[in-house]
């Protein structure tokens, strides 16, 4: 078991080998259940009967992560005689995470909150930190607030139906940690990637755990990120803008992996890293790229330009983004031209869509 501190309350993570546990939620009347409606689906026969008035099941869409949603649930919520007290119990991906972590910390200003992370990126990377965004007024991520749940229980056997799509984007993540972790990181994961690949889930576990311990170090010292946390932002300013310009046709964790190749490619022609080094990095990408039919116009570099100028971290003329240094620790940039950036994305179309 891991245990996070927050300043919330303090918090832990937990593989699960079954969902028995949820017949003694089900029976409890102060809990209320959120579920991705495709995981319902998938696993009804490993869940018990779940009682209507208290069962709210969402589509994991972009452009349901909205107050809409949120107000939806709020509106079955309030009706319990619970209250205060109501338990909130939610399964599903990132999306899901984001719209109960949402509903989690706002409704009667906070109450108790259990996730059971169904997909390899939630279970990684964004179960833990606290973090919750909703996406408004065309703009990604823009609301949002930090309440981490109480307990997050992580039942490996999601990854069984998770769509190739969908495990690649939680291996972005993966890959990124190891990134940052520097050489060795890298090394690790070079060595260990066609095996996760083939959905070794011994090894995946490993990974699973090493990125929540790294990320762990991140959140303890910065919760609120507004110091060390921001380097966890290596990859995303291209990232995010790479989801955007796709209309998320490349899914969170997969732009990530793109990101990184992207803000790699700045990092040679600024002489900060090797080209060798880069390409290392670009290797391991670009196997957990080839399942996403990749789309030219998804590379609209004006497109791109905008998405980034959009994202809440920018506020400068130049651009701003993580980018590894010559020593291949992390650096927060705040001088990125955009001709830096149409350059790398001139590099990144050549490479994904040359492949195809
Ligand atoms: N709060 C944070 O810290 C944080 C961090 C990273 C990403 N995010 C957000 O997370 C979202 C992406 O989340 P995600 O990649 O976890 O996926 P998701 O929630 O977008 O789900 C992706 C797809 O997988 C399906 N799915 C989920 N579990 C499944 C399973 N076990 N078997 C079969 N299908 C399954 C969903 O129905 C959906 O179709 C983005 O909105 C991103 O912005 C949030
Ligand atoms: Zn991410």
């Amino acid at each position: 078991m891991m245990k996070i501190k927050s300043r919330f309350k303090d918090y832990t993570v937990e593989f699960v080998d079954s969902l028995e546990e949820w017949e003694i939620l089900a029976e409890v009347a102060d809990t209320f259940f959120v579920i991705d409606r495709k995981v319902y689906g998938l696993y009804q026969d490993k869940l018990p009967q779940l009682p209507q008035e208290r069962l709210f099941l969402m589509e994991a869409d972009e452009n349901k992560k909205n107050m809409d949603t949120v107000l939806a649930i709020c509106e079955e919520m309030t009706g319990m005689a619970a209250k205060r007290n109501t338990h909130l119990v939610s399964m599903g991906g990132g999306i899901v995470q984001d719209i109960t972590g949402f509903v989690a910390a706002n409704l009667y200003r906070g109450i108790r909150w259990t996730f059971y992370p169904t997909t390899l990126l939630a279970s990684c990377d964004s179960c833990i930190g606290g973090k919750s965004s909703l996406n408004y007024k065309g703009f990604k991520n823009l609301l949002g607030s930090f309440y981490p749940p109480d307990v997050i229980r992580i039942y490996p056997q999601f990854f069984h139906t998770l769509s190739p799509i969908d495990y690649c984007s939680g291996l972005g993540e993966v890959v990124k940690f190891n990134v940052i972790a520097g050489e060795d990181g890298i090394e690790r994961i070079e060595h260990d990637i066609d095996s996760i690949l083939t959905h070794d889930y011994d090894k995946l576990q490993q990974y699973i755990d090493t990125s929540l311990m790294f990320k762990k170090k991140f959140i303890e010292e910065d919760e609120f990120d507004k110091g060390v946390r921001i380097l966890l932002n290596f990859a995303h300013t291209f990232g995010h803008a790479f989801e955007v310009s796709s209309s998320y046709g490349i899914p969170h964790g997969s732009a990530v992996a793109l990101g990184m190749v992207a803000a790699n490619y700045v990092s040679v022609k600024r002489g900060f890293i090797a080209e060798s080094y880069a390409k290392k990095i670009e290797a391991v990408c670009h196997k957990i790229l080839t399942n996403i039919d990749m789309q030219s116009e998804w590379f609209d570099k004006e497109v791109i330009i905008s998405a980034i100028r959009k994202d809440k971290k920018q506020t400068n003329k130049d651009i701003t983004a993580v980018l590894i240094q010559k020593d291949h620790s992390l650096g927060v940039y705040r001088d990125v031209t955009v001709e830096e950036v149409i350059e790398s994305v001139d590099y990144i179309s050549g490479i994904v869509l040359g492949v195809r």
